[in-house]
């Protein structure tokens, strides 16, 4: 969720301002943005240029540049941040924001700033207890400042008591989950399968098909962006995932997947049915290599696979969107429409491989989409497959509108 996110990262003059530099970090790894704001003060904790060099940005402390005299602009950075964090929050920078106290860069940002702000106090236990920090602090949450409670702890005074910074995975996942809320899939659970399946013959052989699950990760990746909780049952693929929101349950053959995704489907709003799945199997799997001197084997006896999603289509319940892929080689729609109707689907993604750059392996894809009772498909033209994951979302959440 803090992907492409901009944020402010403000640090005040606290022992707890060495663990800024861990949750920079795990911003930055997230794939945000982050300008780093100091008081005074906390220079003599860290090295601003840990901080930058983490950042790739210059950190901020002065209003002006000594050297070049340039003003750094409070209300641009304001307007820049998607959320403000300042932690550490000492109860001096605390006591400065709840008054409006702007006589540093970082007290004047967050007074410019219109995004959610967020503090994580850390102090001695005295500090902390004291009438005028609870006081401060009421009035910036009153003020809508979300407060990251301090944990109980050893202190860096050697006393024990409340007034330890929450730990940087922690004020992160705040964070992350704050975005997630606010996104447009938030609160929906998402099957997604994804890659092919193997269908073992022996040992060392299988039957399979040429994907590669790109467009399914994709898609797993865009709908947790959007806040969705996604259970990913993926085939054997060489491609992991970033989001902490993806739950991947890693499977084999077409029957495992199946497994899996009956599981997930239980208590999911949207289903995505992205996998390639073999449509059969060998009816026995030999135990051991069957040698080419010795073995008369001139065919393999075939099973059919289940068809999942068609046995999720059957048992779909009211508001349950269930969405299908088609990758056809010729007469694309009318497949696709029959698919849609057997299937029981609310919507299919259509792909033919006679269009250049759609279907296995590839990085782009061009779809065509047919929802059910809907006479015209929407055509979109050729793109990279994270923006036509994008696209395919869009669509359903138009699905998922009363
Ligand atoms: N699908 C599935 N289980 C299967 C076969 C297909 O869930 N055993 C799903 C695919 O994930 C896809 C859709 O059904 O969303 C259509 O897959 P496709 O292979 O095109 O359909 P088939 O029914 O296998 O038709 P055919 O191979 O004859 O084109």
């Amino acid at each position: 969720m803090l992907k492409d996110k901009h944020i402010i990262l403000g640090i005040s003059g606290g022992i707890a301002a060495y663990k800024s530099v861990v949750l920079l970090r795990q911003l930055v790894k997230a794939g945000a943005e982050v300008q780093v704001v100091m008081t005074p003060n906390a220079r003599e904790f860290i090295q601003p240029v840990t901080l930058s060099s983490l950042s790739q940005k210059p950190v901020v402390t002065e209003f002006f540049s000594a050297n070049t005299g340039e003003w750094h602009s409070h209300v641009a950075l304001g307007e820049w941040a998607d959320a403000m964090i300042v932690a550490p929050a000492t109860a001096s920078t605390i006591a400065k924001m709840a008054c409006g106290v702007a006589d540093n860069m970082l007290v004047t940002t967050y007074l410019s700033a219109r995004c959610p702000v967020f503090i994580a106090p850390a102090m001695d236990l005295d500090m902390m207890a004291h009438p005028t920090t609870t006081r401060n602090l009421a009035t910036l949450a009153g003020d809508g400042v979300h407060i990251i409670e301090p944990e109980t702890g050893e202190l860096a005074s050697g006393l024990t008591g409340r007034g330890r910074m929450e730990e940087p995975e922690k004020i992160a996942a705040v964070l992350d989950a704050f975005f997630a809320a606010e996104g447009s899939l938030a609160g929906k659970k998402v099957l997604i399968t994804a890659g092919p399946t193997y269908e073992r013959i022996d040992p060392v052989r299988f039957i399979g098909n040429f994907s590669t699950g790109k467009m399914g990760y994709a898609i797993a990746e865009e709908a947790a962006s959007r806040g969705a909780d996604v259970t990913l049952v993926s085939g054997p693929t060489a491609l992991s995932v970033t989001s902490p929101r993806i739950r991947r349950v890693d499977v084999e053959s077409a029957r495992q997947m199946l497994e899996a995704a009956e599981t997930a489907f239980a208590d999911a709003d949207i289903a995505i049915m992205s996998a390639a799945v073999a449509d059969y199997a060998p009816r026995v799997v030999a135990e051991k290599k069957i040698k080419r001197e010795k073995s008369d084997l001139d065919s393999i006896e075939l099973v059919k696979n289940p068809d999942i999603a068609a046995t999720l289509g059957a048992r779909k319940r009211d508001g349950q969107i269930l969405v299908g892929f088609a990758l056809e080689t010729d007469h694309a729609m009318a497949n696709g429409r029959e698919k849609l109707a057997r299937k029981n689907l609310d919507m299919i993604v259509v792909n033919s491989l006679a269009d250049k750059g759609a279907g296995f392996g590839t990085d782009t894809n061009k779809i065509s989409i047919i929802a059910a009772g809907h006479e015209t498909p929407a055509e979109y033209p050729l793109k990279d497959k994270k923006a036509v994951a994008a696209d395919i979302l869009d669509y359903v959440e138009t699905l998922c509108r009363p």
